[in-house]
């Protein structure tokens, strides 16, 4: 499964790409609100950091609009791909910009037949909502299962795209569900990491070890 950060901080970028365990990034108008500076500079930075899919979202509603501002962000880099929210005019747009090359994330979708509708229209992918379904009380994991299972029965070129994760157990839930990537918070990639048991084994290793030297060094 692959791992996209979901924020705009370049700061954040820096940090975790080096690790090698990043495929790509996803942003939104909020998360790219929150940084200083110009958004497409900062849109093209993060392409040459990650060299995977950046998603960049228009805020035009209306299809021109959406048209007009998705050829745009696509100029921006070739790991641009343009995000559109899952709106009558977002699955036309989604459609027109896939004809024309430019790689599309349906985002948004809170439900297994806008899943449908998303992958029909020739989307790169499709961006559920995990966490905000979790929010009102509805099981948001639920509905990944429920995308994997029908995506299975046909040949959709469209990868699942699980977003708005909160922790590590929506990763670990969407890679035992066959889900092609998640997207998540810095934090919640960085709680990845740890366990308890790696830091005892760790201290007890080198203890161990020093404890050795310490010995040799005596016998010397
Ligand atoms: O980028 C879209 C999505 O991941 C947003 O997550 O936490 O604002 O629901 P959240």
């Amino acid at each position: 499964m692959k791992l996209f950060i979901d924020s705009g901080s370049l700061k954040d970028i820096q940090t975790l790409v080096p690790l090698g365990i990043i495929d790509g990034i996803t942003t939104n108008p909020s998360l790219l609100a929150k940084e200083q500076g110009n958004y497409r500079e900062i849109l093209k930075k993060i392409c040459d950091i990650v060299q995977g899919p950046v998603s960049a979202e228009v805020v035009a509603t209306d299809f021109d609009g959406m048209m007009r501002e998705g050829r745009d962000l696509a100029k921006i880099d070739e790991h641009i791909v343009v995000k559109v929210p899952f709106t009558r005019d977002g699955v036309k747009a989604c459609k027109a910009l896939s004809d024309e090359g430019t790689r599309v994330n349906v985002t948004l979708v809170f439900s297994p037949a806008q899943a449908l509708l998303a992958a029909k229209v020739g989307a790169t992918f499709v961006s559920p909502f995990v966490g905000r379904l979790d929010d009102i009380a509805t099981p948001g994991m639920q509905l990944i299962h429920e995308i994997v299972e029908i995506y299975s029965h046909y040949e959709f070129a469209t990868e699942i795209l699980v977003a708005s994760t909160r922790g590590p157990m929506h990763i670990v839930e969407a890679a035992r569900m066959g889900a092609d990537i998640c997207t998540c918070p810095p934090a919640v990639i960085d709680s990845l990491f740890n366990h308890p048991l790696t830091d005892i084994g760790l201290k007890k290793f080198l203890a161990d070890w020093e404890k050795a030297q310490a010995a040799l060094a005596g016998k010397a």
